[in-house]
């Protein structure tokens, strides 16, 4: 469920966090090529070394070989000096375990919106790729993530395929990884999958059935995506042990009052918490740092000021600055006139 922009939320990602599309690093290249330089860079071509006859590339970056959106349905084959490959917006069908075989210094590959199906994916195609750093296949027709993928990996997207199933070992070890979006997928569960990523910062799982929130997830998680779920209830003391959690998301879930232990979000660092379209009764306790709530679309039939201000007064007060409470059982009425001074940062109170 992204793209929806009305919502603040949508667009509030912090800018150091690129959308799972909007990926393409070196658009200053496409650019150049735009303006005509393409003529000089098939001359060159020769001198900077051999270059797939469907692919570019720039003698001015010998080291990145554009293949995107061409037409392709077979992998071309990738010259060994190469560090950035660009094959998105195809229709390849195949990676065999020999296709990357020269490619060793392979740091980017992009391979999303391909037809790529697991079965079509030799077991070894990635494995030699020591050096692999960002590796994206989203959009295509993948049932399981890719085996013996590198460990070397930090940002890993595979969002927008059919993947049902993850084994507990196969990220493993991955040490470095920092980005993962596995959003728009058909996993039932996470069972231990994400044990040890210790650099993981930023979890996509939206998108899924998950009828409940992953165990073991990565303690420095900063971003924690888990909207359009099936998850009614999560575990005591569940973030408690995040300390870098600021970003969290669990709009449309099937979430009630009593699948919320007390205290769950009233969690110091959490600046964004989003339980819009959801079955709350009540506005659970948040933490006073908290700076953007969305409660929209629930059944939340009072205004409760407690759920801010433990103490209201001249130096005690919230630091929230949107609150969005529209589609719920109150009105603009029933906000309590002491608001004022508990929300007193809020420029928008929606009801
Ligand atoms: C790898 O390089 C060897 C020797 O240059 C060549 O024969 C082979 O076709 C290359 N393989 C691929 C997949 O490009
Ligand atoms: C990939 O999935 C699309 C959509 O489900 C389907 O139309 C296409 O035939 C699939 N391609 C392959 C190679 O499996
Ligand atoms: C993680 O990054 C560090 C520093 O760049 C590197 O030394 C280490 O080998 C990497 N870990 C893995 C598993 O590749
Ligand atoms: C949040 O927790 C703190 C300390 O654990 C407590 O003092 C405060 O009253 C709680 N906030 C709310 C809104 O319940
Ligand atoms: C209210 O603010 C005062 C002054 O900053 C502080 O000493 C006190 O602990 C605060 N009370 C609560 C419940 O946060």
């Amino acid at each position: 469920m992204h793209g929806v922009c009305g919502f603040l939320l949508a667009c509030a990602l912090p800018l150091s966090f690129a959308t799972p599309d909007s990926d393409d690093p070196f658009l200053w290249l496409s650019a150049l090529r735009g303006r005509g330089y393409a003529e000089g860079s098939l001359l060159a071509d020769n001198t900077g070394g051999e270059c797939p006859e469907d692919c570019d590339c720039p003698p001015s970056f010998p080291i990145a070989m554009y293949c995107d959106g061409r037409g392709l349905t077979a992998m071309p084959r990738v010259p060994s000096r190469m560090k950035y490959l660009y094959l998105q917006h195809n229709r390849i069908t195949a990676l065999s375990d020999s296709a990357l075989d020269n490619a060793t210094n392979l740091v980017w590959v992009f391979l999303h919106h391909n037809e790529l199906s697991t079965d079509n994916i030799g077991q070894r195609a990635f494995a030699k790729l020591q050096s692999l750093e960002r590796l994206y296949l989203q959009h295509n027709n993948l049932t399981r993530v890719p085996s013996n993928l590198p460990r070397s990996l930090r940002d890993l997207r595979l969002n927008n395929n059919y993947i049902n199933q993850i084994t507990p070992a196969i990220l493993e070890g991955m040490d470095n990884l920092t980005i993962l979006y596995l959003n728009d997928n058909a996993l039932t569960e996470m069972g231990t999958s994400l044990k040890g990523l210790n650099s993981l910062t930023l979890l996509d799982i939206s998108g899924n059935q998950l009828n409940k929130v992953p165990d073991s997830l990565p303690e420095h998680i900063h971003q924690l995506y888990l909207e359009s779920n099936a998850i009614s209830a999560v575990p005591e003391g569940f973030l408690g042990k995040f300390t870098q959690l600021q970003y969290i998301r669990m709009g449309h879930n099937q979430l009630t009052d009593k699948g919320i232990p007390r205290d769950t979000f009233n969690v110091t660092g959490l600046v964004e918490l989003d339980l819009s379209f959801n079955q709350l009764e009540r506005i659970p306790p948040v933490s006073d740092t908290l700076e953007h709530l969305y409660l929209q679309a629930n059944h939340i039939k009072e205004f409760t000021l407690s759920s801010f201000c433990s103490v209201v007064d001249v130096m005690n007060f919230s630091k929230l600055r949107t609150l969005r409470l529209e589609g719920n059982e109150i009105s603009a009425g029933d906000v309590p006139s002491e608001s004022a001074l508990c929300l007193r940062l809020a420029n928008t109170i929606d009801v």
